[in-house]
């Protein structure tokens, strides 16, 4: 599998895996389970190797979108024997409940632990113009003073970035889709699918333009 690099499951979505009623949103299966499964146990390998010296990691799981990929990710650096990992949440955002963003980062629920002095690995679900991601990595850096910080993406669309960002650890790069499942939601559909999937582009371009799109 090539690192970073798009996989296109060739499996189509059968009614059975769609949410009944939502399939005309769905285009297609853009990363199976199988695949997630072998990236995150090689991410999960690169983790415990680079962390190696370090007594703790904190996790920093940005919710909602990084809650499946996050748990698959620490229980495979457990099995790995990892070092012990506490866990935090935050809740950011820079979405609203479409598919544009809005480019104006908030945080609507703050960590509850108190990370200064630790070694922080951020976990995110897709990054797309990075503004998510600076606003978190300044905010850390600034106002936690974390002793270490290092970002994990599940998935990255840097065609779309609009402030450059350093991730230490990628799933996967994907284009320009919009995709949901494995926890990422497309208007808080789909979180609950174990695979990614992408969805229809005419459905999206309906939405912008009001037109109907068979529905
Ligand atoms: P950024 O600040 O533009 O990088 O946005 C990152 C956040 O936008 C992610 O954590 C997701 O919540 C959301 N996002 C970006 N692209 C997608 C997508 O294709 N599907 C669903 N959510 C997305």
């Amino acid at each position: 599998m090539p690192e970073g690099g798009v996989i296109d499951s060739g499996e189509s979505l059968s009614k059975k895996l769609s949410p009944p009623g939502l399939e005309y949103m769905v285009e297609r299966i853009l990363i199976s389970r199988r695949c997630l499964s072998k990236r995150i146990q090689a991410l999960a390998e690169k983790i415990v190797n680079d962390y190696r010296q370090v007594e703790e990691i904190q996790a920093v799981v940005i919710l909602k979108g990084s809650a499946m990929f996050s748990a698959d990710l620490i229980r495979a650096i457990y099995e790995l024997d990892g070092p012990p990992i506490k866990i935090d949440f935050i809740r950011a955002s820079s979405y609203k409940a479409e598919a544009e963003s809005s480019g104006k980062v908030e945080i609507l629920d703050d960590l509850s632990d108190n990370i200064a002095g630790k070694d922080v690995l951020i976990l995110e679900d897709i990054v797309d113009t990075g503004l998510t991601l600076n606003y978190l990595k300044s905010y850390f850096l600034r106002q936690k003073g974390v002793k270490s910080l290092r970002i994990c993406a599940l998935l990255d669309k840097p065609s779309r970035r609009k402030k450059q960002i350093d991730l230490d650890y990628i799933g996967f790069e994907v284009p320009n889709y919009f995709v949901a499942g494995y926890g990422i939601d497309y208007a808080e559909h789909f979180r609950h699918l174990p695979f990614v999937i992408t969805i229809k582009p005419s459905f999206l371009e309906g939405k912008k333009t009001g037109k109907c799109t068979g529905i």
